[in-house]
C-alpha cells in the first residue's frame, strides 16, 4: 500500500510499514514463528547468504515480523534503517560494540540508566575501552572530553533519575565538528516527543520495552541509523569494507553482520508483534502520559510531606526551557522524582499504595513507582550508590489512568506516613 509521507506522526504510527505479500490481507503482521526459511533452489539460498536478496534464512539473522517492526521504527524515528534486538540493553551493547575496539574511548553522560552505567564503566573496561563521563548539560565539558581516540558521544534524551535534558542539536554539532557520531538513547522521550535524528543525532536507541510497546508485555530494543554520518573519515578507516558494501548505512550493516548475528541478539517475533501493536496507540498514550505527569507533579508540589519534586515541567526547573524548545511544547516527559523524609518514609509510602505498582520498569500504561536506592542500585558500592541515587528519592513513571485516581492514591499513602 502506498502511504503519503505527509501524515502526522500519530497517523504514521498506525499506518507506517508494509503489509507484506503472503499475509492473506491481514492488517497486523503475522507472528512468523519459524526458526528457518525454506528456499526453492540452492542458488536462491546462496544469493540470500551473499546479501543479494532481502529474503530470510534463519531467525537469528532476520524474520518477517521483526523486519516489519524495524521498518516501522526506522520510519518513526526519521532513520534510514533499523535493527531490532531482544532487549534495550542488547541494542545499546550492539551499537557500542560496533564502534569500539580495545584502546578506544567514548564520551557519555554521567547520568545514565543503571545497566548502561555498569556496561560502560565496568564491563567495557575489562576489554581496554575507556568511557569519559561528562555533565550532559555542560557543552564545554563534552567538547573537552573528546580526543583522537574518541569514537562517539552517547547521551540519553531525558536522564533517569536526574531528569536532565541535554541539548541534542548543540551536542550533535560538537560531535560532528570533531568528526564523530552522536548516539542517543531516546527511551524516555519516545519518537512522539523527540526525534533526535531530526536534531542531528546519528544513531538512536530504544528500550522498546517501555513506551513503544506500552503495556509492559514485551521486551525489546532497537538501533536506528540516520544514514547521515560519513564513515569514510580517517578515524573510521576500519569501516571501509562496510562502506564499500552499504555506503552511508555502513554502521547498521556492520552492527548486523558482526555483532547482532554473532552475539545472537535477535528478538522473539512475538515480542516484535506486541511492540508493533503497541505503536498504533503511541501518540494517544504519550499525550495522556504527559498530561498526567504535569497533573501529578503539581499535586505533589503542594503536599507538606513531600520535600521536593524534580520535574522538567516546572518553570523553575533548570531544563524547562530546553524541554520546551527540544520537545516543541508537546510535554516534559512522563517521569518525575520526589523526596520524602527518609528511606523509611519511602518504604511506608510504597507499602500503603493501593493502585500504583511498586515495579522496576517504566513507560508502562500503568503508573509505576520505585525506590531506586534500595533496588536498582542495591549492589553498587556505598560510595557510588550515594553518588547516583538518594535514599530519600522515589521515582514515578506516570501511566495513563485518570489523573485524579493517581493523586488520590498518592494522597492516602502520604497520610499513612
Ligand atoms: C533509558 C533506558 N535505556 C535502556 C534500558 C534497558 O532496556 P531493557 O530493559 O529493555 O533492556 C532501560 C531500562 O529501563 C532504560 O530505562
Amino acid at each position: 500500500m502506498q502511504k503519503k509521507n505527509n501524515y502526522h506522526f500519530e497517523t504514521r504510527a498506525i499506518h507506517e510499514g508494509e503489509t507484506g505479500d503472503g499475509w492473506s490481507g491481514a492488517t497486523l503482521p503475522p507472528i512468523f514463528q519459524s526458526a528457518a526459511h525454506y528456499h526453492e533452489s540452492a542458488e536462491s539460498l546462496s544469493k540470500t547468504f551473499a546479501g543479494e536478496t532481502q529474503d530470510h534464512i534463519y531467525m537469528r539473522l532476520s524474520n518477517p515480523t521483526n523486519r516489519f517492526l524495524e521498518q516501522k521504527l526506522a520510519a518513526l524515528e526519521s532513520g534510514a534503517g533499523a535493527v531490532a534486538t531482544g532487549s534495550g540493553m542488547a541494542a545499546i551493547n550492539n551499537a557500542c560494540m560496533t564502534l569500539l575496539r580495545s584502546g578506544d574511548e567514548f564520551v557519555a553522560s554521567r547520568s545514565l540508566f543503571m545497566s548502561s552505567y555498569t556496561l560502560f564503566t565496568t564491563i567495557f573496561k575489562k576489554y581496554g575501552i575507556r568511557v569519559r563521563l561528562v555533565d550532559p548539560l555542560n557543552l564545554d565539558d563534552i567538547e573537552q572530553a573528546i580526543n583522537e581516540k574518541t569514537r562517539f558521544v552517547y547521551m540519553e534524551t531525558i536522564t533517569n533519575p536526574g531528569m536532565e535534558i541535554a541539548d541534542i542539536k548543540q551536542i550533535a554539532q560538537i560531535s560532528h565538528t570533531k568528526g564523530i557520531p552522536l548516539m542517543i538513547d531516546n527511551t524516555l522521550a519516545s519518537p512522539w516527543l523527540c526525534r533526535p535524528i531530526e536534531l542531528g543525532a546519528d544513531i538512536v536507541l530504544h528500550s522498546t520495552t517501555k513506551y513503544l510497546s506500552g503495556h509492559g508485555g514485551a521486551l525489546g530494543g532497537v538501533v536506528v541509523d540516520a544514514g547521515n554520518f560519513d564513515w569514510t573519515r580517517e578515524r573510521f578507516s576500519d569501516f571501509a569494507p562496510f562502506v564499500e558494501q552499504r555506503g552511508r548505512l555502513a554502521f547498521l550493516h556492520r552492527l548486523f553482520k558482526e555483532i547482532h548475528v554473532n552475539f545472537g541478539t535477535t528478538p522473539a517475533p512475538l515480542h516484535s508483534y506486541l511492540t508493533a501493536i503497541g505503536l498504533n496507540t503511541l501518540g494517544l498514550r504519550m499525550e495522556r502520559h504527559m498530561e498526567n505527569a504535569i497533573r501529578v507533579a503539581d499535586f505533589l508540589k503542594d503536599q507538606p510531606k513531600v520535600e521536593w519534586v524534580n520535574f522538567p515541567g516546572f518553570e523553575d526547573h533548570g531544563c524547562h526551557e530546553m524541554a520546551k524548545t527540544q520537545f516543541c511544547n508537546k510535554g516534559f516527559g512522563a517521569m518525575l522524582t520526589f523526596g520524602l523524609k527518609d528511606q523509611a518514609a519511602c518504604f511506608k509510602f510504597i507499602d500503603h499504595l493501593d493502585m500504583i505498582l511498586n515495579i522496576a520498569n517504566l513507560g508502562d500504561c500503568k503508573t509505576l513507582i520505585i525506590h531506586p536506592y534500595s533496588s536498582q542500585y542495591i549492589s553498587f558500592s556505598p560510595a557510588l550508590k550515594n553518588k547516583l541515587a538518594d535514599p530519600q528519592l522515589l521515582r514515578f513513571s506516570l501511566g495513563v489512568e485518570h489523573a485524579e485516581d493517581i493523586c488520590n492514591d498518592v494522597a492516602q499513602a502520604l497520610e499513612a506516613i
